[in-house]
């Protein structure tokens, strides 16, 4: 079973790339960024996901804001006001580690040195802060995916043609995008070529077990918001990038391209620039997942829900 590290903030996409993440692999660690929601919440949510599970995976509370500017927005008006569709679940009683976070990240890759892929599936705020304290991280990892971006402008945040992870905090993005020579990148218009329908996903929640229970409800508020934007179907990020993280052998279809991030554009701080014409003379350091096998990828969503198993 591969080794994760998640980075993430959870967030209702995040809680189903958790779910498979644990259906199908060991989980080292769960890092927490703020991003959808305020740190607050996001941690909250992790706790209530490790209490779901039933395990000990410890959680780490990362930066509670982006490296240099404050973020204009958050996604609370997609995942609810506390992240996880304002359920309004109990307390939760799984512990959080005092370890900041960046330090958790160097000391767990230091222990397992090569054998953990790193997820990341929120901002990049705290993987940035652990490269700026250690730039040898990259040596230490197996692999690195990273749900962010939006490869041809489509984005998915406010004012700027950016995806949201990216978007809240670019500087991150720009240090994270750096420093590794190479990484698997899955961008948001991916996750819209990869959603499912509402009739398979409602099949999926009926059949499955308490998880399957728990995510329904946390859901509700990303499907209306959805619906209310002539989106239909269960549209899951984080999912997807996970999909790729568990099983590499899942991409049917990718372009490997220098990716940089936009800092200071007047209409476009926070986008993706990606070098498909090779003008920028950087090295071509991002795997773009343009294309995975629906199929498996469903099933391994239906796995983490307890239809199948
Ligand atoms: C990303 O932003 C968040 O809202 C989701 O959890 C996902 O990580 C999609 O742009
Ligand atoms: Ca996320």
């Amino acid at each position: 079973r591969p080794q994760l590290l998640i980075d993430t903030d959870p967030g209702v996409d995040d809680a189903l790339a958790i779910l498979m993440a644990h259906a199908h692999a060991d989980i080292a660690g769960l890092s927490i960024a703020a991003g959808n929601v305020g740190l607050g919440h996001t941690v909250r949510n992790a706790r209530t996901l490790v209490d779901l599970l039933g395990v000990d995976t410890p959680v780490f509370a990362g930066c509670a804001t982006a490296l240099v500017r404050t973020p204009e927005e958050d996604a609370a008006f997609v995942h609810g006001q506390d992240g996880f569709g304002d359920i309004g679940f109990p307390e939760p009683v799984a512990p959080l580690s005092g370890e900041p976070a960046a330090l958790a990240l160097l000391r767990l890759t230091r222990e397992r040195p090569g054998a953990l892929t790193l997820v990341a599936l929120g901002p990049l705020t705290n993987l940035a802060l652990a490269l700026r304290l250690d730039p040898t991280l990259p040596q230490r990892v197996a692999r690195l995916v990273v749900m962010g971006g939006a490869v041809t402008g489509h984005g998915n945040t406010g004012k700027v043609p950016a995806e949201f992870n990216v978007g809240f905090d670019p500087e991150a993005a720009h240090i994270v995008f750096g420093a590794f020579a190479s990484f698997d990148l899955i961008d948001w218009e991916a996750t819209l070529r990869h959603a499912f329908s509402d009739a398979e996903f409602d099949a999926w929640l009926a059949a499955g077990d308490r998880r399957a229970d728990f995510f329904g409800q946390i859901v509700g508020a990303a499907r209306g918001y959805n619906a209310k934007h002539d989106r239909s179907g269960v549209i899951a990020a984080d999912a997807l990038a996970m999909a790729v993280a568990l099983d590499p052998g899942i991409v049917t279809r990718s372009e490997t391209r220098a990716v940089a991030v936009e800092l200071d554009g007047r209409l476009t701080r926070g986008a993706t620039v990606v070098d498909w014409a090779a003008r920028l003379g950087q090295p071509a350091q991002a795997n773009i997942v343009l294309e995975v096998d629906q199929v498996r990828f469903a099933a391994m969503v239906r796995l983490a829900l307890g239809v199948d198993g």
